[in-house]
C-alpha cells in the first residue's frame, strides 16, 4: 500500500534511523520480518540489519544527490529485499540456486504478508542485478542495487551503520 513520507535533505542520522524504525515495525505486525533478525547475512550482520543497512545508505544516497525518491516504497523494499527467510549458510535449508533465486522467493514470501506496490516488487526483484538478468525498472531499485553491494563489502569487514 503506498504511503505519503516527505524526507528533508537535512535529516539526520538518527532521525532517518528512526524512520526506517518506524517501516520495520510497521512490516513487523503483519509479517515476518522478526524471522531475519535470527539468519547471518554477512559477518556478524543479520539479514535484518542488511537490509536495514541497505535502507539506510539508499535514502543517504539519494540526500546526498538531491533527488527525490518515493521514501516509503524505497524503504519497505529495502526491508523486504532479502525477505527469503531461511539460513544460506546452511545447505540443508539453502535454496541450491540462492544467489539468482532468492530476490524471486523474498517477493513471494513479501507478497503473501504484505500488499506490495509494483515499485517495492522492482526493488526486491532486481536488487542482485547484473548476477540476474533483468535489471532495476525504478531510480529507487537501481540505488537499492547499488546500496546492496556496497552494504555487502562493509558489513563483511565488519562495518554496519544501523543497529535496530
Ligand atoms: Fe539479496
Ligand atoms: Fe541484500
Amino acid at each position: 500500500m503506498k504511503q505519503e513520507l516527505v524526507l528533508p535533505r537535512t535529516l539526520t542520522k538518527r532521525q532517518l534511523v528512526a524512520v526506517i524504525h518506524r517501516h520495520a515495525a510497521q512490516l513487523a505486525k503483519t509479517g515476518r520480518i522478526a524471522q531475519t533478525r535470527k539468519y547471518y547475512q554477512h559477518g556478524d550482520c543479520s539479514v535484518f540489519e542488511h537490509c536495514a543497512n541497505v535502507a539506510y545508505v539508499s535514502c543517504v544516497l539519494f540526500m546526498k544527490l538531491g533527488i527525490e525518491a518515493d521514501w516509503p516504497e524505497l524503504i519497505r523494499g529495502a526491508l523486504l529485499h532479502d525477505y527469503f527467510l531461511y539460513d544460506w549458510h546452511d545447505r540443508k535449508t539453502c535454496h541450491p540456486a540462492h544467489a539468482v533465486y532468492h530476490p524471486t522467493l523474498a517477493r513471494n514470501n513479501a507478497r503473501m504478508d504484505y500488499e506490495l506496490t509494483e515499485k517495492e516488487e522492482d526493488i526486491i526483484l532486481h536488487h542482485m542485478f547484473p548476477l540476474t538478468i533483468m535489471p532495476p525498472k525504478s531510480k529507487e531499485a537501481w540505488m537499492v542495487c547499488l546500496a546492496d553491494k556496497i552494504c555487502a563489502l562493509t558489513e563483511t569487514f565488519g562495518k554496519v551503520c544501523v543497529r535496530l
